[in-house]
Formats: C-alpha cells, sequence, structure tokens
C-alpha cells in the first residue's frame, strides 16, 4: 500500500447505500498514515450517523454549513485549507450534479468550491442512474474541470440490478486517493535535504542552537518523495519522526552537518544514473557560529569574575559550497528573516550563486519556526511567486512541484 503520512483528507459523504461503506475508507485511510475529517450531507445521515464516522475518524464530524458553533471551532474556509485532498465517497448523482455546476448551497458543496487542493470522486447510484444523458454530461463536466473520478465499478447493487454504479471498494478508493499524491515529477532525481537547527557545543553541557523545528524540511523530504525523488535528509537535533522511504543522517553540529552533506552528495555523484540529478534543498537553520573551543568540563561560576567572554568562530556556509561543487547540484535555500525578508533573499541568491530561494517572515508568530503553518514567497533567476498561508505539507508540494517546474 503507498503510503498516505500525514496526508490530511476532507471525506465528504453524500446520501447512498455506499455510505456504510464510509466507515471503512477512513479505517483504510488512517491505516495509510492518513488524517482524516468528515463532512456528511443531510441524506447522508440518513445512511449512517454522524457519531460513528466521528468515533472511527477521532474528530468531530462537520454536518452545516450555517452553524457558528461549528464555525468557531473549524470554519469552512479553515477546513477547506486543512484539507490536502478533498474526497467525496460515495458521491451521489445529486451531489455530482450539483458539484458539476457549481453549487454552495450546503457545507460540502461549499468546501468543494472554496478548495484549492485536488478533489476525487468515488460515484455510487443506480447504473441506470450512472448511464443517464443527464448524469454522463455531468461527470464530462467533473472530468473537465480537472475532478479525478475514481470507478465506478461494476456488479451486483442494492436494488438487485447489475451493471456499472457500484462505489469501488475502499481499498482501492484509498489506493487512488495514494496514488494521486505521487506526481511522479521528480523519478529519477535525488534529493537531499537539510533540516533542524544545529547545536554548537560550549562544553559538555551547554550549547548554542535556535528555534528551528525541521518541521519545514521533513515536509519538503515527503513531497520530494511523493514526487518521486529517492530523499536524504540531513537532520540537526530534531523530534520528527522519519517519512517512510526516506533515508536519514542524523547529525548536530554545523560541521557535522557539512561533513554529512559533503559525504552524502560524492555517494550520490558515483551514481551513474543519477548523474546532473541531484537536487539540494538546505532548510536547515545552520549556526553562523560556533563557539571556537568545545571545554573539556563544565564551565564553572567564577565569583571573581561576573563576565565570561565566549569567542565565536565561523561555520562553514553549507549550501555555498554545494553550489561550488561540479557538477552542481540544482541548489535551493531557505530565507528564514525578520525584516526585509525579499531584499536579503536576493541577496542570498547571488551571494551563495543558488538556483532558488524560498523566503519567510519569522517573525509572524502564525508562520514562525514552530508553527504548522507557513507562508513564502519562491524567488528564482526568472521571477517570483507567493504562496499563500497554509500548512507546511501545502507549501513543501507547492516548494517541490516548482523546483520541478525548473528542471
Ligand atoms: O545566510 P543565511 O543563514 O541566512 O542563509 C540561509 C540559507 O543558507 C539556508 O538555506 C540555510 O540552510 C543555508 N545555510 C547553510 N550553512 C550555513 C548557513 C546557512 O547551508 N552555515
Amino acid at each position: 500500500m503507498l503510503r498516505l503520512a500525514n496526508k490530511r483528507i476532507v471525506l465528504g459523504v453524500t446520501g447512498g447505500i455506499a455510505a456504510y461503506k464510509s466507515a471503512e475508507l477512513i479505517r483504510r485511510l488512517i491505516d495509510a498514515g492518513a488524517e482524516v475529517r468528515v463532512v456528511m450531507t443531510t441524506a447522508a445521515q440518513e445512511f449512517i450517523t454522524p457519531l460513528t464516522l466521528q468515533a472511527l475518524s477521532g474528530n468531530p464530524v462537520h454536518l452545516e454549513l450555517l452553524d457558528t458553533d461549528a464555525e468557531a471551532g473549524m470554519g469552512h474556509i479553515e477546513l477547506a485549507r486543512w484539507g490536502d485532498a478533498l474526497l467525496i465517497a460515495p458521491a451521489s448523482a445529486d451531489f455530482i450534479a450539483r458539484l458539476a455546476h457549481g453549487h454552495g448551497n450546503d457545507l460540502l458543496s461549499t468546501l468543494c468550491l472554496a478548495t484549492r487542493r485536488p478533489i476525487l470522486v468515488a460515484p455510487a447510484m443506480n447504473q441506470g442512474m450512472w448511464d443517464s444523458p443527464a448524469n454522463q454530461n455531468n461527470i464530462a463536466l467533473l472530468i473537465n474541470n480537472g475532478i479525478q473520478l475514481i470507478g465506478p465499478a461494476a456488479g451486483y447493487q442494492a436494488c438487485g440490478d447489475i451493471g456499472l454504479g457500484r462505489m469501488t471498494e475502499p481499498d482501492d478508493i484509498a489506493l487512488a486517493v495514494a496514488e494521486s499524491f505521487q506526481t511522479g515529477a521528480l523519478t529519477g532525481f535525488h534529493v537531499v535535504v537539510t533540516a533542524g537547527p544545529t547545536q554548537e557545543a560550549i562544553d559538555p553541557v551547554r550549547y548554542i542552537s535556535n528555534h528551528s523545528s525541521g518541521k519545514m524540511g521533513f515536509a519538503i523530504a515527503e513531497a520530494a518523495r511523493d514526487a518521486g525523488a529517492a530523499v536524504t535528509i540531513i537532520a540537526g537535533p530534531v523530534n520528527i519522526k522519519t517519512p517512510d522511504g526516506v533515508s536519514r543522517i542524523d547529525v548536530i553540529s554545523a560541521q557535522d552537518m557539512y561533513a554529512a552533506t559533503q559525504q552524502c552528495l560524492e555517494r550520490i555523484e558515483t551514481l551513474d544514473s543519477l548523474k546532473g540529478q541531484v537536487i539540494f534543498i538546505g532548510t536547515a537553520a545552520v549556526a553562523d557560529y560556533r563557539p571556537d573551543t568545545n571545554a573539556t568540563q563544565k564551565i564553572k561560576k567564577n565569583p571573581d569574575n561576573p563576565n565570561i567572554t565566549l569567542q565565536l568562530v565561523e561555520n562553514p556556509d553549507i549550501i555555498a559550497e554545494v553550489a561550488k561543487r561540479s557538477p552542481k547540484p540544482f541548489t535551493v535555500g531557505f530565507a528564514a528573516e525578520t525584516q526585509n525578508v525579499i531584499d536579503y533573499a536576493n541577496a542570498k541568491i547571488s551571494r551563495k550563486n543558488l538556483d532558488m530561494i524560498v523566503a519567510n517572515d519569522v517573525s509572524n508568530k502564525q508562520i514562525g519556526f514552530n508553527s504548522d503553518l507557513n507562508a513564502v514567497t519562491i524567488i528564482w533567476p526568472g521571477g517570483s511567486k507567493t504562496l499563500d498561508i497554509a500548512s507546511k505539507h501545502i507549501i513543501a508540494n507547492g516548494i517541490i512541484q516548482h523546483i520541478s517546474s525548473l528542471q
């Protein structure tokens, strides 16, 4: 089974007998690593209770568009932004018609209008309804609007008919959702990502570090893997699970990270099949300076001298050294700044000889170091592009998509 690790799926359940299979579908999605939030139409609640789907998804089920309590919890626009994909299973003929024509008269149809993420639809209806010209026209509209259809399958139907219109089985729907995240845009590439902070030792118990959580780097590694790349993440001290299928090298200091990066690139460069297809993404918040000596014993307080001086020396600039390699990997830097974000980012592109830089304003608490959200501007020699505030996973996918488009 392909993984859906950390993917957020909004599951829309509409009114049809196949709604009972949504319970099993939630299980399959969660087994594959996804987080699921369920939205039910009024008709769906005639077939299966919100309580069942709430218990299985582990999240409150969203039912009403005009419900102030629910909107206060997670508003419909927030819910649209939360999801990495919107899956509607089962999708009734009526809902398909409303989706095809852009209706926005209930929570689920509004989400379909508001989301900028992929919409996947698993139709379920009687075979006569499926074949009807009106439904087939609506299906053509969905396809034209870039909506992905899953099924329907053929076979026995609840009404006794045999034919096309059964909802695809939950296992196969989960697989199709997982596949929809595999773009293949970086197949054949090796992506090396640095992530997290570095720790620069002062003595055996103290160090200098920063607030980087590593979340952005791990999300980038995962998005690169989903795009088909072979991915290595070189991580400073962070508490994040390694995404499945990603190789990980743990390091502590900037010097360790520098050595690990150089060794990793040397190894990749010996792989004939990958020559010229290496992408380096420096998301790590590398300490620019380290104490010039790492005391062998804990530094003690000196009652005669309340002030001590730490002498700092410059660390290697990992990304600038990567950009000097021949052949040069496609080199992507990050510019986390608290002021003049774009100006500093542009300066960094030329100073470090980068092919692209991702700039963000870490002074904004909503999108700062430890947040799950980010908003960035991507700058490359040909232009710039802003990715509005969204989960770090969505931003990571946007960054990887952009990197792919520049290859
Ligand atoms: O110069 P500044 O630290 O702002 O540059 C940020 C970019 O450079 C990031 O991509 C970061 O990972 C990288 N960097 C590095 N080695 C350093 C300092 C920064 O790779 N010593």
